[in-house]
């Protein structure tokens, strides 16, 4: 056994996994991930949807070594750091309107906290409605607001003034077929929730664009007009999380593009500098003035290495036109998974929005969730080569989550290797 599987054994706290993949990475460049063996894969999930530009992206790595020569940490906030500024402004032309001031933090549930906390000190209102199905992040705060019995377990009993509304999951749950009218019945029913569930101080509304944890779910697309419309009516602030979604993985730059509606608070984390540690939450001027001296800081956030990136970053996704890419390429995978489907009855439903993509695999008609298969079938991947994800509430949806810059060859190579799977798990055992 590799020395380094030992020292994991041995000396990392993985004890909240069933198992770590049986691999040694040893590098990465654009969608290829290679082994100590020498062995290669094909990354279909970029590290948790952080890798959009591609492993290695060379104009990344250049932005972050010429600012390592320069500066690594000086602490962002009590002074001033160039690439802070940049990336800053930058942020500020490329978010939803209005949204132009960005504190940045390290990882994506620091970014969450941080708006709800801002979100309380700018209404003066101090509960929260989450959703069904969503997933924040594994801090205490953000698993108050994660509606997810399966990654909350153990943890509770969790923050106090939090109410869940529903999620639009129209494959599972009992919403009308009408996508519009199961976004009128989805602000109903936030309505309802606002009504008998909360004390009427409600500061914000939290919500991804695209449910990612939850098993790639895509409401329909009136769904956040419609709940804008109840918000606005409560003076309730919508917070958009958008850790998963942003950064072009779903053919916009921000997924709630899609959308029609305007975030007053727009949370970021993985996507951002292509596998360098940084978070934000982007806001109107008005709502970010509400911080007042000592109310926050982060030793690491904003760290000028991660800013460099992020911003070299961002200008390739624009000079490559990467979000349009993500739409073409997801458009091919999904016909393509969307024709598998017809083949084989293991496939309940395949969806997405750009480069997000879920197949959720059932065992029947009755859409009884085939969770051990979807595990079988990822191992099966994982022996032909190819790294997907598993999620879902009911952990049975095959997550595609690859690097923007995936080629169509590699999409054939990886959706070959998914009927194989699916034909390997389909097999009856043998004794
Ligand atoms: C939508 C969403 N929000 C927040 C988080 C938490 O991000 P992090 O793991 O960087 O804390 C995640 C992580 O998967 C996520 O998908």
């Amino acid at each position: 056994m590799s020395n380094t599987i030992q020292q994991y054994k041995d000396y990392v706290m993985t004890g909240f996994l069933k198992s770590v993949a049986p691999i040694v990475i040893d590098h990465a460049k654009d969608c290829t991930i290679t082994d100590v063996n020498g062995r290669e894969y094909l990354d279909c999930f970029a590290g948790i949807s952080v890798v959009n530009a591609g492993h290695n992206n060379p104009q990344v790595i250049e932005a972050a070594k010429k600012q390592m020569d320069k500066l690594i940490h000086c602490q962002s906030y009590l002074y001033h750091a160039q690439p802070v500024g940049d990336l800053a402004e930058k942020i500020a032309h490329i978010a939803p309107r209005g949204l132009t001031k960005t504190f940045f933090g390290n990882g994506g549930a620091e970014a969450i906290e941080g708006a709800m906390k801002l979100a309380r000190l700018y209404s003066g209102k101090h509960e929260f409605i989450a959703l069904h199905a969503s997933f924040h992040g594994r801090s205490w705060g953000t698993l108050s607001i994660t509606g997810n019995q399966g990654r909350k377990k153990r943890g509770g009993p969790y923050a106090p003034g939090i109410a869940f509304a529903p999620v639009p999951y129209t494959y599972r749950s009992n919403w009308p077929k009408d996508p519009e009218e199961c976004g009128r019945q989805c602000a109903k029913a936030l309505e309802d929730v606002i009504r008998f569930s909360t004390a009427g101080d409600v500061a914000a509304f939290i919500s991804e664009p695209v449910w990612g944890e939850g098993g790639i779910i895509v409401p329909p697309s009136n769904y956040f007009k419609e709940i804008k419309k109840v918000l606005d009516k409560h003076g309730i602030l919508f917070i958009c999380d958008e850790v998963q979604t942003g950064f072009a993985r779903t053919g916009k730059m921000f997924a709630i593009e899609h959308f029609g509606v305007e975030p007053d608070i727009l949370c970021t984390a993985k996507g951002i500098a292509d596998g360098f540690p940084l978070s934000g939450y982007t806001t109107r001027p008005e709502i970010a003035a509400a911080y007042k001296p000592g109310d926050h800081l982060s030793t690491f956030g904003g760290n000028p290495v991660s800013c460099a990136a992020a911003l070299a970053n961002i200008e390739f996704m624009e000079k490559e036109n990467l979000a349009a890419r993500a739409t073409e390429t997801g458009n091919y995978a999904m016909a393509k998974l969307r024709a598998l489907q017809k083949q084989n009855p293991l496939i309940g439903e395949v969806r997405g929005l750009g480069l997000m993509i879920g197949v959720e695999l059932i065992k029947d008609e009755k859409l009884t969730p085939a969770t051990a298969e979807a595990e079988a079938v990822r191992d099966a991947l994982f022996r032909q080569g190819v790294l997907v994800g598993v999620g879902g509430v009911n952990g049975n949806v095959i997550r595609f989550q690859p690097p923007l810059i995936i080629t169509k060859k590699q999409i054939d190579q990886a959706i070959n290797a998914f009927a194989e799977a699916l034909s390997e798990v389909n097999q009856p055992a043998t004794v």
